[in-house]
């Protein structure tokens, strides 16, 4: 049955570039909004960016902007990524818009009107350089328990010890030094333990097949939490300075907390979608299921705050239908850091021409219904797409299609009626469609696959290169090659959620309509004529891989080139820690065309760095030679190992690349500055 469907990724901070993890997200849930469009289902699928909170407004500042600026172009850098992975979003909106500030103080108001908002004096530290209070993130002290300096307001990273700010002994504010005041200011919460709203969350997390076990699981954990654990309430509103949305109905400058207004963000999407289409949006939430895609680390908001939000704002809000939490992506078993990213950037990837499909498979391929992380592996990628994609499925046209057009016009034969392959094949749909439905891509993509292997033993039984050679055969190289190209336009249709332009290509190549998944069950009739084979993909190269891990600007640096114009502050220079360093080994690395590994004496302390040098010098060359190091950068895992820093060197139009050595006296470990 075709559902209406109103669909959503997760919005993503705007102070920083999209990481694999936000690809991985929309990849999931493109596959599945395109799997339901091609069930015939209406979807309205959108994504915004989360541009308001302390650290977006401290970022733009940074940078010299203002924070609606420094969104705005945040917000634009998104299309390269979108339309390169080929995320099907029909809107990309903004928390900072007309549409978000009305929709979010109407459900304040409305949250208010039901009894549910309640003001109370809050304690916290402000600092008197910067004018502002101070979100935890931004103290720093001495551990209440164990002393250790320089801790974080929240948690004591050498003794694990979580407290709270006001706990910290000799506190500093991590943004202007200053010892911070304790102050106290009036907040809003949000009555999130009220005995009607628990009651509600219950019923509403109760609700069969809404949530994914684990995430119900720690949902009700929280709902049900007695004593110091118990369901608090909710602090939903910040003082001036701070970029948001503000407290409506007052006269003193508060704003609505970033978290009240982001998911409301989901909203306004759609309200600024249905306005450019000439839709009623209050209808169309009346009349959607509404399902978001979310990562795993921020279930609490969305299976707990959004739902309540939303039931007491009343018509014509209602509760999400279901939440469905994903895992995080590793790369080569590295965690990703959420502001860093990992090793993998997805525009490079783009900029190296890639085939964005290529990634959509090998990660639907690893996906699954349960909130489980997954890993990119480089050599897995590389046996992954080239062996399943090209090896298994595009194989099966490549090897019949030519006989078709060379010798029968394109022309298909009725498929063979004993060939029982077709026949199993059309009834496998409706299980792979439940598969997709349920979200269980990776084992959609087995079963796929597994029919592809079947299909590639058929092509290996009738031999239609011998029987092209053989007199006489004709009608039975005709009948093998229709039934292979029959074979292969069901496999398409299986893959189409997953790879959409190749499956646009092999339509055209078929000389078909746009197939939808119903179209599994009915075969091109006898007489069609399919169109030339062109080649549909290429092979993945080991050394694209090199050259997505190798060379590769440090993201942090990349975002900020992105909102600076180029221009740094003196302090965003001291940030730098270069060192002197002597290269003490030089090794060529195996497999690697362009890295030499070294080792570095850094005064003291040795690292390895891994430099795509190799053109311009032998390793024995640069032995006991002198070079400086980027000591402070993160280390990064690259496919050879783990690179700990990087040595500076030129390298222009004209070719060349040049180690940057110091003058003569120099030891290793000395600051350059
Ligand atoms: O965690 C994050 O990246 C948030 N910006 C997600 C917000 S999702 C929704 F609530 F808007
Ligand atoms: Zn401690």
């Amino acid at each position: 049955m075709p559902r209406k469907l109103f669909v959503t990724t997760a919005l993503p901070y705007a102070n920083g570039a999209f990481h694999i993890g936000h690809i991985m997200e929309y990849i999931q849930a493109d596959i599945w909004v395109r799997f339901q469009r091609l069930q015939g289902s209406d979807v309205i699928f959108v994504g915004a960016d989360d541009a308001h909170g302390a650290p977006i407004m401290l970022a733009a500042e940074k940078a010299g902007k203002k924070p609606e600026d420094f969104v705005a172009e945040i917000e634009r850098g998104r299309k390269p990524y979108l339309d390169g992975f080929q995320i099907s979003h029909d809107n990309w909106h903004s928390t900072h818009s007309p549409e978000n500030t009305e929709r979010s103080q109407d459900i304040f108001r409305r949250l208010k009107k039901a009894g549910l908002i309640y003001t109370k004096p809050v304690e916290q530290f402000y600092d008197p350089v910067k004018g502002m209070y101070l979100a935890d993130r931004y103290l720093k002290g001495e551990c209440p328990n164990c002393g250790a300096k320089d801790q974080y307001g929240d948690a004591c990273e050498n003794c694990s010890t979580v407290y709270s700010a006001t706990a910290l002994k000799n506190p500093y504010s991590t943004l202007s030094g200053a010892k911070p005041e304790l102050r106290t200011s009036e907040h809003y919460f949000f009555k999130l333990s009220d005995p009607g709203c628990v009651d509600f969350l219950r019923e509403w997390l109760g609700t069969p097949g809404r949530l994914q076990p684990q995430v119900l699981n720690k949902a009700l954990e929280w709902v049900d939490g007695e004593g110091d654990k118990a369901l608090g309430d909710w602090d939903i509103s910040r003082d001036a300075p701070y970029f948001g949305i503000r407290v409506p109905d007052i006269a003193e400058e508060k704003y609505l907390y970033v978290w009240l207004d982001a998911p409301i963000g989901y909203l306004a999407s759609l309200q600024n979608h249905c306005a450019k289409k000439g839709l009623d949006w209050k209808q169309e939430i009346a009349e959607r299921e509404q399902i978001h895609f979310i990562g795993k680390d921020i279930t609490y908001f969305h299976t707990l705050f959004w739902p309540a939000m939303l039931k007491f704002a009343g018509a014509p809000y209602k509760e999400p239908d279901h939440v469905y939490a994903h895992g995080f992506i590793q790369v080569s078993g590295e965690k990703m850091s959420k502001s860093r990213g990992t090793g993998i950037d997805p525009l490079r990837y783009l900029e190296l021409g890639m085939n964005p499909e290529w990634l959509r498979y090998y990660i639907s391929a690893k996906l699954n219904a349960n909130v489980e992380d997954i890993d990119f592996n480089p050599d897995d990628f590389v046996a992954r797409v080239n062996s399943d994609l090209i090896g298994k499925y595009i194989n099966i046209a490549s090897r019949c299609a030519g006989f078709l057009s060379k010798k029968f016009s394109g022309k298909l034969v009725a498929v063979d009626p004993s060939n029982t392959l077709v026949r199993d094949m059309q009834l496998a749909s409706t299980g792979i469609a439940e598969m997709f439905d349920s979200r269980e891509f990776g084992k959609a993509l087995r079963d796929v696959m597994s029919w592809a292997d079947k299909a590639n033993s058929f092509v290996d039984q009738v031999k239609p290169w011998d029987l092209a050679k053989k007199p006489g055969s004709e009608s039975a190289l005709q009948q093998a090659c229709s039934d292979s190209i029959q074979i292969f336009r069901i496999l398409t249709i299986f893959l189409k959620p997953v790879m959409p332009t190749l499956a646009r290509q092999v339509e055209k190549f078929l000389n078909v309509p746009e197939l939808k998944w119903a179209d599994a069950k009915q075969l091109l009739p006898a007489g069609h004529a399919i169109g030339e084979y062109k080649h549909l993909m290429q092979r993945v190269e080991e050394k694209q891989l090199d050259a997505l891990f190798d060379i590769q600007p440090a993201p942090e640096t990349k975002k900020e080139a992105a909102v600076t114009d180029g221009t740094i502050s003196i302090d965003d220079f001291n940030k730098l820690d270069l060192r002197v360093a002597k290269i003490v080994k030089a090794e060529h690395v195996e497999g690697a065309d362009k890295l030499l590994k070294l080792t570095l004496d850094v005064g003291g302390t040795t690292r390895t760095v891994f430099a795509g040098i190799k053109s311009a010098y032998a390793p024995e060359k640069l032995e006991g030679q002198m070079a400086v190091v980027v000591a402070n950068l993160a280390p990064r895992k690259m496919k050879f190992g783990v690179s700990e820093g990087m040595v500076l060197a030129a390298s222009g139009e004209s070719p060349g690349i040049f180690l940057i050595s110091p003058g003569a006296g120099a030891e290793p470990g000395m600051r350059v500055k």
